[in-house]
């Protein structure tokens, strides 16, 4: 099954495919995020990006819930010995920050919209009920958290990708238990 030597001690094969499928997901979502809200961008333009901020936002949340139900059931492989203590609970606490606040990202922008009355389209198509009440001032708390959850959330990805990144520079088979997302490992 692991053809490579401590394969054993890495992620499963699903769970790095889901980390890379929701890492590439969230970091294309910021910049299309931002892009809508500029000032002066065509409309065609600013409806197109909205769509796809909103749909691919809400199927950011589905491979979250689907990432979390896998992790609960498959927990993570041990931290090597050479780890020291402080920086594995670190490690794991940011880890279950980073589920957290996609899940805040995830939940305020369906609200923001749905509060504000707007479609989400891929949504509506199917049939699912809006499950959140018309309201203006629902809508405006639930837009400021999005945005100030946007920057707890771009900080800590910022400090995860330079941890994974040292780790890679030293060597020390951290970043072999995520990488690569496809073949190689535990299924
Ligand atoms: C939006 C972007 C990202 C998010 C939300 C994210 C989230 C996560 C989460 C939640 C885990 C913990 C998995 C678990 O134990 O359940 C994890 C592990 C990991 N991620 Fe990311 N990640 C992102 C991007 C990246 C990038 C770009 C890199 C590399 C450059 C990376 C490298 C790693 C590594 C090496 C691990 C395994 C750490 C270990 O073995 O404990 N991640 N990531
Ligand atoms: C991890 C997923 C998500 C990320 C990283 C993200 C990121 C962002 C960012 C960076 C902005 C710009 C905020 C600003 O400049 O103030 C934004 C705005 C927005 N997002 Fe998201 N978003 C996510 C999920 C969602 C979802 C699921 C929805 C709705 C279904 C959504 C709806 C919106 C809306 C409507 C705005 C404009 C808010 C306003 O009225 O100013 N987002 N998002």
């Amino acid at each position: 099954m692991s053809e490579t030597p401590g394969a054993s001690q890495c992620y499963s094969g699903t769970t790095r495919f889901l980390h890379w499928l929701v890492a590439v997901a969230v970091i294309a979502t910021f910049p299309i995020g931002t892009i809508m809200l500029l000032e002066g961008l065509a409309r065609p333009t600013q409806d197109a990006l909205f769509i796809l901020h909103k749909n691919g936002g809400v199927v950011i949340f589905l491979l979250v819930l689907l990432r979390l139900a896998w992790r609960l059931r498959q927990p993570a492989p041990p931290f090597p010995d050479t780890m020291p203590r402080w920086q594995a609970g670190v490690a794991v606490a940011a880890h279950w920050a980073l589920y957290g606040l996609l899940l805040v990202m995830t939940v305020s922008g369906y609200i923001r919209v749905r509060a504000g009355g707007f479609p989400v389209e891929m949504l509506d198509a199917l049939g699912v009920p809006s499950m959140v009440p018309r309201s203006e001032s629902l809508a405006e708390t639930a837009k400021g958290i999005h945005a100030t959850a946007r920057l707890f959330l771009g900080a800590l990805i910022l400090v995860h990708v330079a941890a994974a990144l040292h780790h890679l520079w030293r060597g020390d088979g951290i970043f072999a238990r995520i990488w690569p997302p496809l073949g190689r490992g535990r299924s």
